[in-house]
């Protein structure tokens, strides 16, 4: 068994609502212990930033410098996770001298794994000294640079929780960020992959046609008509039969679809499409899963959920309902992760991210 660590795990994810603090005891093992969470969103100027560093990193060409603008959002961005840290320090009432780790995902704003290239920005060395705890980055670019996707990494994370519990296999765990994962678990077999988008461009949509970020509750869906026709087209794309393992951009799902829609049309088509991918996974599954729980912020979209339970054909549960808290795992995740970092375990397998043989990675940075 490894060493026990008390890890703080902090992720920000594609929709760049904001940053996921999450405690966890773990031995990078089966034993893992979630603790409190919070999240820190970002105000209005930090996520025009991260957004605009996006959009610049769409042009840059592997191995060339990164561009100062991205460097500075990387700055802002360490110091928002530096101050997640310090909130999560308050809210449990423990110091820095009590963490053992911080597992620091970090911003991906470029992933283009057929390129051998995937970029986090997220500055270890100034979290460690800005928090006093050692940090893990950096989980990706190993995979990547092995011949992975670099992606999705929740998978290893989902089957030390899936054992802690009481699921019926084969249990699918969704995780609805700006991109979607499915990670499919059956005794030893494991597959994960993603679908397709997440909220990202429902997100983009809401800030476009409404000035609002987010379609809270997908209240605004619901006011208006999915296109079946207009689905239709969406689904007709070879993303969904190209056998796993298979990971996304941000940007590799847009709204261009739904262009010329009235704005509360075109909201329920993306949504409709979101979950029409997602329940497309299950082409790729060896066998009908028993149940689906549904993790992330997408599963606060009520209309989301509907149109994912219509088409998935098995019960579908809220991470709420087993107990997990689904606002707080990738951040527990990540904090599993950079435990099994620091004990040299692998983070990720072949039918996780494609990598030849199961693979280590992490960047460590002493405090
Ligand atoms: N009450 C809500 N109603 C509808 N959508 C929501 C709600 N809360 C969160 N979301 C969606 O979840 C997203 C955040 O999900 P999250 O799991 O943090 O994704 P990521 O990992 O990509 O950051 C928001 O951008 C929004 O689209
Ligand atoms: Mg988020």
């Amino acid at each position: 068994m490894g060493e026990f660590l008390k890890v703080i795990g902090l992720m920000s994810g594609t929709s760049l609502d904001g940053v996921d603090a999450a405690l966890l005891d773990t031995d990078g093992e089966d034993n893992v212990c979630p603790g409190p969470s919070l999240t820190v969103l970002y105000d209005v100027a930090t996520r025009d930033q991260l957004r605009s560093a996006l959009e610049t990193a769409l042009g840059m060409e592997k191995g060339a410098d990164v561009p100062p603008s991205i460097l500075e959002a990387e700055r802002v961005l360490t110091k928002v996770h530096a101050g997640a840290v310090k909130a999560l320090l308050e809210k449990t009432g423990l110091t820095a001298g009590d963490i053992d780790l911080i597992g620091f995902h970090g911003q991906t704003i470029l992933h283009r794994p057929q390129q051998g290239w995937t970029l986090q920005i997220g500055d270890g060395a100034l979290l460690a000294r800005l928090t006093g705890i050692d940090v893990v980055n950096d989980f990706r670019s190993a995979d990547v640079a092995a011949g992975g996707q670099g992606a999705p990494l929740m998978p290893l994370y989902h089957i030390a929780l899936a054992r802690q519990s009481a699921q019926a296999s084969p249990l699918v765990l969704t995780n609805i960020g700006g991109v979607a994962q499915v990670t499919y678990m059956d005794g030893d077999t494991v597959i994960a992959f993603d679908t397709g988008p997440g909220n990202a461009p429902i997100d983009d949509w809401m800030q476009r046609h409404t000035g609002k970020p987010v379609d809270i509750d997908g209240a605004f869906a619901r006011s208006g008509t999915v296109h079946e026709a207009v689905l239709a087209r969406m689904l007709d794309n070879p993303f969904f039969a190209r056998v796993p393992p298979k990971s996304l951009d941000r940007m590799d799902f847009g709204m261009e679809a739904v262009e010329g829609l009235a704005a509360a049309d075109g909201v329920a088509t993306l949504a409709a499409f979101t979950a029409a991918s997602i329940a497309k996974a299950r082409d790729h599954f060896p066998r009908v899963a028993a149940g689906w729980i549904v993790t992330g912020g997408g599963r606060h979209n009520a209309f989301l959920m509907e149109q994912l339970k219509a088409r998935v054909g098995a019960p579908v549960l809220k991470t709420e309902d087993v107990a997990w808290d689904g606002d707080a795992m990738e951040a527990e995740g990540f904090a599993y992760l950079a435990a099994r970092s620091r004990n040299g375990l692998p983070l990720s397998l072949p039918t996780t991210t494609g990598v030849k043989t199961p693979m280590t990675g992490g960047q460590f940075w002493k405090a």
